[in-house]
Order: C-alpha cells, then sequence, then structure tokens
C-alpha cells in the first residue's frame, strides 16, 4: 500500500525531488523506512533516482500491469476501472470466476504477470511465462440468454483483433471460432466461460491472452510454426500497458455496439476478418474429424461447413486447420 502511495505521490512531481523528510512526514513513517520502500520499489524495475541532499525523484517506471500503472492511463468508462493484479495466478479466468461468483461487478478485470497454470480452449494449457505477454479476464454480465454467449465470444475476438490492428498497423484475421493470426501465425487466444440457469446468464468471463513480447526461441518446439507474438510480427518490443490500455478500449466499444445494435454489426465485423467463406477446412469437434468448405457462421457463431456430399453441418465448438 505505501508503495502506491510513494509511487503516486513521485509522479505527481515528475521532475523535482521530494525530499525524504517531506515523504515520511506524509506517511507518519521513518526516512529508513522511506528509503526501505524505494529500495523496494527499485527491485520492481522503478528507476528512482536518490540524492541525500535533495530526496527523491521517479525517472522511470517499469512495463507492468499493477493498477498504480494502468489507472492513469485508462480512457475507457468502465471497463477495467477495477483491476484485480497478481504477480502470480494459477489462471486468471478462475480467479475472475471465482470473483463474480463472490458479487464482483461488469467490467471488473483480473491481470497477471504470469500464470502457473494458464488455461487455453479444449482443455490445453496456454504457456503464461511472467512480464512478456497479457493474460487478462473480464467480467461481463449481459443480460442475454445462454444460446447467444458465443456472439459474446465473436464479438472479443473482434474487439482484440481491432485492438492489435490499431495498436500496431498490422493486419490481424480471425480463425474460426477465435483465435487471433497474424501472418498465419496465432497471437491471441480467447476463452471464455459462462455462469447461468437455462434462460439466463449469471455472467461471462472473457478471457484473453496476447503474445506481445515473446521471441521465437521462448516458445515450445510444438508450437514454433504456428504461435507468433507481436514483437516477432512488428520487429518491436511492445509496450505492454498500452495495449492493454488500447485493447480495454475496444472491449467497452464493442460490446456497447452488441448490447445496442445486437448482433448483426458484430458478424459483420467478424467476417470481415475472418473471410472463411469458401476456405477448404478440417475441423475436429467432439473426437471426429470432418473436411469440407466453410460455408459461413450462422447468427448464433456456430460454422456451416458443406462436406463432400453436399451435405451442410452445423458445427458449434472445436478446431479448425485450413488444408
Ligand atoms: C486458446 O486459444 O486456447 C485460449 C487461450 C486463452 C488464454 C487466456 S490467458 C488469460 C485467461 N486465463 C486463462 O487461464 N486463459 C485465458
Amino acid at each position: 500500500m505505501m508503495d502506491e502511495e510513494i509511487l503516486r505521490l513521485l509522479r505527481e512531481h515528475p521532475s523535482v525531488f521530494l525530499s525524504g523528510e517531506e515523504i515520511s512526514r506524509r506517511f507518519k513513517v521513518t526516512r529508513t523506512a522511506v528509503w526501505k520502500r524505494v529500495k523496494h520499489l527499485r527491485t520492481l524495475g522503478y528507476e528512482i533516482e536518490a540524492s541525500t541532499r535533495s530526496g527523491y525523484r521517479l525517472i522511470r517506471s517499469p512495463d507492468v500491469l499493477t493498477p498504480s500503472e494502468i489507472k492513469p492511463l485508462l480512457t475507457t468508462k468502465w471497463m477495467g476501472r477495477t483491476i484485480h493484479y497478481f504477480h502470480t495466478i494459477d489462471s486468471t479466468n478462475s480467479k475472475a470466476y471465482q470473483l463474480a461468483l463472490q458479487g464482483a461487478e461488469e467490467g471488473e478485470v483480473v491481470i497477471a504477470e504470469s500464470q502457473m497454470k494458464g488455461r487455453g480452449r479444449l482443455g490445453r494449457h496456454w504457456f503464461s511465462p511472467p512480464f512478456l505477454n497479457l493474460y487478462l479476464s473480464v467480467i461481463l454480465r449481459p443480460n442475454i440468454p445462454p444460446y447467444r454467449a458465443s456472439l459474446i465470444t465473436l464479438m472479443a475476438a473482434v474487439a482484440t483483433a481491432d485492438a492489435i490492428q490499431k495498436y500496431s498497423g498490422l493486419l490481424p484475421m480471425i480463425k474460426w471460432p477465435n483465435d487471433i493470426l497474424l501472418g498465419g501465425r496465432k497471437v491471441a487466444g480467447l476463452l471464455n466461460e459462462i455462469h447461468s440457469e437455462m434462460d439466463r446468464i449469471h455472467f461471462v468471463i472473457l478471457g484473453i491472452g496476447v503474445n506481445l513480447n515473446m521471441d521465437g526461441k521462448m516458445f515450445s518446439k510444438e508450437i514454433r510454426d504456428v504461435a507468433t507474438s507481436l514483437k516477432r510480427e512488428r520487429g518491436q518490443t511492445i509496450s505492454r500497458k498500452a495495449f492493454l490500455q488500447s485493447l480495454l478500449e475496444e472491449l467497452e466499444r464493442w460490446y456497447a455496439i452488441f448490447l445496442q445494435e445486437g448482433s448483426a454489426t458484430v458478424l459483420e465485423a467478424w467476417r470481415e476478418r475472418a473471410k472463411i467463406k469458401g476456405k477448404r477446412v478440417k475441423v475436429t469437434s467432439f473426437g471426429e474429424t470432418l473436411s469440407g468448405v466453410a460455408v459461413d457462421v450462422d447468427s448464433d457463431g456456430a460454422l456451416i461447413l458443406e462436406t463432400k456430399d453436399g451435405r451442410q453441418k452445423r458445427i458449434v465448438a472445436g478446431d479448425v486447420v485450413y488444408t
């Protein structure tokens, strides 16, 4: 707590020194206690100049996603205004789910610098090393029936793709249902979970993982050829803070569009990003593999596939490979 307060004070006086005495007076602690906190902040990556005569001055902040770093950057009205921040956690989705069960409100987010048990779709593991990428879960409480929940997933995929494009200038594609690709390789994935009754959603957890600053060699051999990061594609280190700001803005914007205009605008944007019509695909769904031509996604976000015998199949969950 005191770390945050000291940082706030230093940020409020960007180019001047604040004396140790003044800080210690404000917080009613000794000057030694202040010095200890400053040393601790330095271990977290804060560059703080210290001079025995003049006091302390903040030179540079690290690219960490703490509430005190993020909040001053936020331009959203409600998305991400409450941030639950963790250095390490099992999974941000699990945490957000717990918080939502305890009554957390729409727009509250869980962010972690790393995940021990990052979860991917279909029971897979999501590689979540510290301080490189983004691991975010957002709590939403839409007043819609459960069968429309997959539209929220499409909406979030569009928002994530837009954030990537706005931030980097690169052109991401969406692969059904919600993988985000750059140059044909996966840069981000979404794992969305719902808690509902038969006819009413209690909450949705949007879990979003974006590979930001991983180098190619950091990916395991198995995924090196199919996964990428924004840094790898753009050839430049990405500011995680700035990217998170942009992603929260896009999520707030697209969620409002979904609530106000319904699914049509979301589906149109999704189709534009996915260009799925007419693509030859192989789909694995509940242990069955089907080949065919993708016809479209329907208004509930299911994939319509035309198989060799000319029949159309509706696929609600699964994995797609372009063939
Ligand atoms: C996928 O493409 O398989 C989905 C990956 C989703 C990963 C994110 S990271 C933040 C959130 N917490 C998790 O445990 N998973 C999601």
